[in-house]
């Protein structure tokens, strides 16, 4: 059958960055007959998208005809790149193109255009030629070949890069070497985990909520899918011809947070807290706020109390100084900790109704705090500095869970 392909944009997939199993029952039978689905992420590749389609067509043609569809996933770039794509469709008819508008960053668009993707096979190409098209028949006969999972690598055989420079390559191997420190199970386990060129069998990755950030969406692959072999094939970082890279500073510490973020999540605590349904991250943002409300609250008593400053009453000093450091954890937590659920209640008052809230469960805290520190150390004769760091550990987790549940997490019932 001879379809006219649709040149209306694809709609973008919404919650969970979760790709699903093919199931064989649940698709129409036309679009069981994909094989591959490549996509390809661009932000302001307007220049180089034409060449790239039609050079990716043209080898796909050849060894998977039919069998293939091209997935450009843009983030609605100021120069239009979807838009230049999407009146490539009429000529290559396995083209499609998906233009993001909430969403952003190079790692989700990926995802996004996986959860559109029909394919048994999906992989990912950059949007700018710096990746050679030709490489692509290597790597599909890999996967052919068995492998879950095919690299291009500047780092093996037939591997390498066009002419950078001594800083370019100090801070790529810089970021690897980190990387393998972080993660030496997960990064090690391939040669250039920077590569943002390959393919995966879907069901190596199928039914994992993956949960990247920034740039490196393979490590996210490697470190939360279920990959058994894994092949490699040689490639030569091309220069850019048009356009330039997005790489900012930005990227780095992206990097960093996202290593951060799968060790905790790989460690034996992780995977307990992942059973259980722990928000481990949110409570350890929670636990750094509070460290710096600490610092805060001697550091008012300070100003307040000693005679060297305002030489204030002690009691009165203390209950400003606890009250400064409350407003202040509230403010980070409301920024940061609990971030995107504030996103979800915006205004002044219902942030001043949280705030209320933040120092009712603080007090209530604190009436705990003292009661357990007796009960510790009066009735079961614990040493009175344990019985302390027990009472403020058992308080934070209070704190915490209170607050996630009954303070930043209520729903708006109009
Ligand atoms: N949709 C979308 N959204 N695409 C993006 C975004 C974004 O926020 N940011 C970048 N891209 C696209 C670019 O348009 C390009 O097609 C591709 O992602 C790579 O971005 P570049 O900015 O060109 O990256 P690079 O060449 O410096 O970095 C590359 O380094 C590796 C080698 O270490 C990575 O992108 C890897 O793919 C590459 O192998
Ligand atoms: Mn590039």
């Amino acid at each position: 059958m001879n379809r006219i392909p649709s040149t209306s944009l694809l709609p973008t997939p919404s919650g969970s960055l979760k790709i699903s199993r093919l199931s064989p029952t649940g698709q129409a039978v036309s679009d069981r007959s994909i094989y591959f689905s490549l996509i390809i992420p661009t932000y302001n590749e307007s220049q180089s998208i034409k060449d790239l389609i039609d050079r990716l067509s043209n080898l796909l043609d050849e060894s998977t005809p039919d069998a293939y569809e091209l997935i450009v996933v843009d983030d609605n770039s100021p120069d239009k790149t979807w838009k230049v794509a999407q009146a490539l469709i009429a000529d290559y008819p396995q083209l499609r193109v998906m233009c993001r508008k909430g969403e952003r960053g190079l790692s989700t668009a990926v995802i996004r255009g996986w959860q559109a993707g029909r394919g048994e096979v999906l992989g990912v190409i950059d949007g700018d030629l710096q990746h050679p098209p030709e490489v692509l028949l290597k790597l599909l006969a890999a996967i052919n070949g068995g492998a879950d999972l095919a690299v291009a690598s500047r780092h093996v055989e037939g591997g390498g890069i066009s002419d950078w420079g001594f800083i370019r390559r100090f801070l790529s191997r810089g970021a690897q070497l980190l990387g393998l420190i972080v993660l030496p199970r997960v990064v090690g386990r391939v040669s250039d985990p920077m590569s943002g060129y390959f393919l995966v069998r879907r069901n190596a990755i199928a039914e994992h909520t993956l949960n990247p950030l920034g740039y490196k969406i393979l490590i996210e692959v490697l470190g939360r899918g279920s990959v058994r072999q894994i092949a490699e094939v040689g490639y030569v970082f091309q220069e850019r011809q048009d356009g330039e890279s997005k790489v900012t500073w930005k990227q780095y510490v992206e990097y960093l947070h996202h290593l951060l973020r799968l060790r905790l999540s790989q460690g034996r605590v992780g995977r307990f807290t992942q059973r259980i349904g722990f928000p481990i991250g949110r409570f350890i943002r929670f636990g750094v706020v509070g460290l710096s409300g600490l610092f805060v609250d001697m550091a008012v008593l300070y100003l307040l109390h000693d005679p060297s400053t305002l030489g204030l009453g002690l009691t009165r000093s203390k209950i400003m100084a606890a009250e400064v450091a409350i407003i202040n954890n509230f403010l980070w937590n409301d920024a940061w900790t609990f971030s995107d659920l504030a996103g979800q209640q915006r205004g002044k008052r219902q942030r001043l109704k949280r705030l209320l809230k933040f120092n009712i469960v603080c007090l209530m805290g604190l009436i705990l705090n003292v009661l357990l520190l007796n009960l510790l150390f009066n009735k079961l004769h614990v040493h009175y500095l344990v019985a302390n760091l027990i009472a403020i550990a058992a308080v934070t987790l209070w704190n915490f869970w209170i607050n996630l549940k009954l303070n930043w997490r209520v729903t708006q019932v109009k």
